[in-house]
């Protein structure tokens, strides 16, 4: 009887193997057939059954019934196995594996963040740091320390967001000159891009919330012909050698003598007759930023001893250097959330 037993349970665990392996519907009939069939192997047991003592039969016989039912449970299961199989191998077979692939959207590089990396690294490779602050301002940082006093009427060019009596958003990055200065002892080499924040009305050239490059450069002996040449160097980096530069006499409190960097226009290319071009208004050139020698009163204010040491420095508008490099006509279109018209300037 227990021999019967073990054999019955070898017999189940070998049947449940053979049907696992079993690929398609017919394979599965083969082993239905070997096992459960006319000849199969339970037959095989059950003729057996006449051997034993007449007392044990009945057993025997309930316990190989047993078996065959656990056997077509497990058949059943195998079947419904095989046929999601099927469904598969179908569904495979429909897949067109030579269709073209939908591409991922790969995204690009903000043009402002392009021009602010390229300018970075323009300035790095001469030696230069750079250098990021504060947004928000103590008006100390960006106007008594850059020699524009309370009651200066420079302070109204800065047309700013004031967050209390003494704190600003901060109109441009030159409270980082003031910054470094306090920290550093000379020489000093270093650009601070950012964001800086004006109460300006949208137009083609001003948005109300920009990107500026500041560059400041201290040292013995630093003359105007040094910021020419670094700057002039950053428009041919920035734009190619096609793109004309001009420095326009100007004044800053901050630095002394002073100029304004203009490009050319990159709409009209300066060949607009008189006030036609949307973008320039029929100058011809565009207005990149402010620059000049770094003022003396600066220089004191941050305890270095203008007779010893002298600077210049700069600030650029990031989206105005887009403007060239691009040669796009409205600046609005830097944060007009178009990604399509944004990933074709790189
Ligand atoms: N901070 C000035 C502006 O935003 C630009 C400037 C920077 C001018 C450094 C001179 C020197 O208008």
């Amino acid at each position: 009887m227990t021999q019967l037993t073990q054999l019955l349970a070898e017999l189940q665990e070998r049947f449940g193997a053979d049907a696992d392996a079993a690929i398609g519907e017919q394979a599965l009939e083969n082993v239905r057939v070997a096992y459960l069939g006319r000849n199969g192997e339970v037959t095989k047991i059950r003729r057996t059954i006449g051997t034993l003592p007449a007392a044990e039969r009945p057993g025997a016989g309930k316990a190989i019934n047993d078996a065959v039912a656990a056997m077509e449970e497990r058949l059943k299961a195998a079947q419904a196995a095989v046929e999601s199989r099927a469904v598969d191998a179908e569904l495979a077979a429909s897949i067109d594996v030579t269709f073209p692939a939908i591409a991922p959207a790969a995204g690009s590089i903000h043009p402002v963040r392009r021009i602010i990396e390229e300018s970075c690294d323009y300035f790095m490779r001469h030696g230069f740091a750079v250098v990021v602050g504060p947004e928000a301002e103590p008006d100390y940082y960006n106007f008594d320390a850059l020699n524009i006093p309370s009651d200066h009427p420079s302070r109204e060019s800065f047309d700013s967001f004031w967050l209390t009596d003494s704190v600003l958003l901060r109109p441009h990055t030159s409270p980082m000159q003031i910054r470094t200065m306090q920290e550093h002892r000379p020489p000093i080499a270093i650009v601070a891009p950012g964001k800086c924040f004006r109460r300006d009305a949208l137009d083609a050239r001003h948005l109300f919330q920009f990107h500026q490059v500041e560059g400041l450069l201290v040292a013995d002996d630093i003359h105007f012909g040094h910021l020419k040449g670094m700057l002039t160097g950053l428009c041919r980096e920035l734009f190619g050698s096609g793109q004309r530069v001009r420095f326009r006499p100007s004044y800053f409190p901050f630095t002394e003598p002073s100029a304004e960097v203009d490009t050319t226009c990159p709409k009209c290319r300066g060949e607009s007759a008189e006030g036609r071009c949307s973008l320039c208004g029929g100058s011809g050139w565009i207005e990149l930023g402010g620059a000049g020698m770094v003022h003396p009163n600066v220089l004191r204010e941050v305890g270095y001893d203008p007779d010893v040491y002298s600077g210049w420095a700069f600030g650029f508008g990031v989206e105005r250097l887009g403007l060239a490099r691009y040669r796009v006509d409205d600046i609005r279109r830097f944060i007009s959330s178009e990604p399509d018209f944004l990933a074709q300037l790189s």
